[in-house]
């Protein structure tokens, strides 16, 4: 993309963020917190991996947990949404496209960011100055670009991140959103944060 581009996409962008910060706060509470989940403080400070049904979430929806204090999104992507994240289209409008850059698991470092591509598993932390970003979907009634195919958007400084968690260029935050260790069982109904596939525990 030429600098000029470049540009006209951060200015689309900060343009587009006015609007989505007034509409998140509203949006936010849809979320579901799965707080029955958590472990006890003490479990938590000592960086236990956190089990988490996964069957009850719908195509589309995000569903936040707790693992070493930090935010934890996991989001069932659609059928679309995961065709999208293969479009050139989109793939030119993003910094670490790849991920070369970024920090994921090898079994995470492909096209979807995921061991199952069905289920974006990453920690909700910008990677700029560590705000919490916000999901907006698709056909979220924001003021976004037409090519917009959903994702997540930081309000602090206005950054942008696919549904795979790429970062967009022509924003501040410098990488992609960090996916953590973590491993599905129970016939793919559970996820279990913070360990490998094999078993072994960060
Ligand atoms: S902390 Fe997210 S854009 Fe600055």
């Amino acid at each position: 993309m030429s600098t000029e581009g470049v540009n006209v996409t951060r200015r689309r962008f900060l343009l587009a963020s006015t609007t989505v910060v007034g509409a998140v706060g509203t949006g936010f509470i849809a979320y579901p917190f799965v707080a029955s989940m958590q472990p006890s403080a003490k479990t938590q400070a000592a960086g236990a991996p956190v089990e988490v049904d996964i069957s009850k979430i719908e195509p589309g929806q995000l569903l936040i947990v707790e693992w070493r204090g930090k935010p934890v999104w996991i989001v069932r992507r659609t059928e679309e949404s995961l065709k999208g994240l293969k479009e050139q289209s989109l793939l030119d409008r993003l910094r670490d496209a790849d991920s070369n850059e970024s920090e994921q698991p090898d079994y995470a470092k492909n096209e979807y960011r995921a061991i199952n591509s069905e289920y974006l598993v990453v920690i909700g932390i910008c990677t700029h100055l560590g705000c919490s970003p916000s999901y907006i979907k698709k056909d979220d009634t924001h003021n976004l670009p037409g090519w917009w195919m959903g994702g997540f958007f930081c309000p602090c400084h206005g950054s942008f991140f696919d549904l795979a968690g790429r970062v967009f260029k022509g924003v501040p935050a410098p990488l992609n959103l960090v996916i953590p260790k973590h491993a599905f069982f129970a016939n793919g109904t559970k996820v279990m944060i913070g360990v490998d596939p094999e078993g072994g525990a960060t």
